[in-house]
């Protein structure tokens, strides 16, 4: 098992738009990581140019610290599972499989015990006879991940292979693609654009945009402490709800102030270090469900921090509903909703039966808000949880 490192990667194919920019990774020795972004941010030309389809226009790719750059990609001991399966038509399932061993004229004992291997792991025995038409888009998956599994290839490279099939096979095959990961022990590299996906394989999660790193780390650091509001954005399968508004620096209580509405800040904000930030506009993140229903029916208790929103959509999702509620405008600065409702997206738990124009009070959980300068899109810095 090889690390594998990516300094300073760039990739043009002409000069003005770069498809990739200085990108620095490491990939660990066994490690499954996953790079997800949206469309046409680079990912597959970043997996492309790992296993050496494509070439580089800067920067070096390492393998346990020897220069890959310009080695062929049969020498780079990686199989790549391609999203179309890219099965051959005329071959049946074991063909297909073991094609790759017979053009490296590797014995034919030996190809055959390694054929009944990957079958039996893959769970294909009984399909080995059949051709690529006759088999269902999650077998003919499995065929392609056997058919990159026969190699013993030290580095996986899987882009969006799981983007044909439905979504309870999607499911089905990230939990079996998991499982060979334990088996096998070895990197696995997996491009998706799904951040769910993203979410539950991946060890190390690399999230992409425009050709750029927008932040690395495990599924829960990027959930917890989003980098930027790209990805407070991306990650997370309710989007988090993001409100322009100004930073007001307190000692005793930083606030932030959104239509006209003063939210009293956690302490940390108070550090002397965010003095800076003073009337800066900044964006404050919160997701779904850190946003609490404090009471139903009513528009006003009295008691500080309770928004009085109206809820226009109700969805009934069975353990939760998921919501979306407008500002009171009764309640906020009207001038500066400007035609534009404050709208959230939260989520409660069903023991409460919420419908459509329903009245309700909600308290944002302060201490699992997020904030990010307006203009430089980071997040600010006294947020250390
Ligand atoms: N051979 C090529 N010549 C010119 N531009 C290309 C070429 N291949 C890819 N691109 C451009 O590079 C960018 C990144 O493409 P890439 O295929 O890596 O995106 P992706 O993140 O895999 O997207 P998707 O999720 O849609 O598969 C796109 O804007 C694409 O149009
Ligand atoms: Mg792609």
């Amino acid at each position: 098992m090889p690390e594998i490192k990516l300094k300073n990667i760039s990739k043009s194919y002409d000069t003005k738009t770069p498809v990739l920019q200085n990108i620095n990774l490491t990939f660990k020795k066994g490690e499954f990581t996953v790079l997800v972004g949206p469309s046409g941010c680079g990912k597959s030309t970043l997996l492309r140019i790992l296993c050496g389809l494509e070439t580089v226009s800067n920067g070096e790719i390492c393998c346990d610290n020897k220069s890959i750059t310009d080695l062929e990609p049969g020498k780079r001991n990686m199989a790549m599972v391609f999203q179309n399966y890219a099965l051959y038509p005329h071959m049946n399932v074991a063909e297909n499989i073991t094609f790759a061993l017979k053009m490296a004229k590797v014995p034919a004992a030996e190809i055959e015990t390694r054929l009944q291997q990957v079958l039996a792991m893959l769970d294909l025995h009984k399909l080995a006879e059949r051709k690529p038409k006759d088999l269902s888009g999650g077998q003919r998956q499995r065929v392609a991940i056997a058919r990159a599994l026969i190699r013993d290839p030290e580095i996986f490279l899987f882009d969006e292979p799981l983007s044909n099939l439905d979504a309870n096979l999607r499911v089905q095959t990230r939990m079996e693609l998991a499982e060979l990961h334990q088996q096998l022990n070895k990197n696995m590299i997996y491009v998706t654009h799904d951040q769910t996906e993203a979410m539950t394989l991946g060890d190390n999660i690399v999230v992409l945009a425009e050709g750029k790193v927008q932040q690395t780390g495990s599924p829960k650091s990027l959930y917890e402490s989003p980098q930027n509001l790209f990805v407070a954005g991306f990650i997370g399968a309710s989007k988090m709800n993001l409100i322009r508004g100004k930073f007001l620096y307190h000692k005793a209580g930083s606030i932030f102030e959104f239509y006209g509405i003063q939210l009293k800040l956690p302490e940390k904000f108070s550090a002397e270090s965010a003095a800076s930030m003073h009337q800066k506009e900044v964006v404050l993140g919160i997701r779904p469900e850190h946003i609490t229903l404090c009471a139903k029916g009513v528009l006003a208790d009295g008691t500080a921090g309770l928004l009085p929103m109206k809820v226009i959509l109700s969805e009934y999702i069975g353990h939760h509903y998921h919501l979306m509620a407008n500002l009171e405008e009764n309640n906020v600065d009207k001038n500066s909703m400007q035609n534009n409702p404050a709208r959230f997206s939260i989520t409660v738990d069903s023991v409460n039966d919420i419908k459509v124009g329903d009245t309700c009070l909600f308290q944002l959980q302060t201490r699992k808000i997020h904030l990010f300068d307006a203009e430089t899109e980071q997040r600010l810095p006294e947020q250390m949880i």
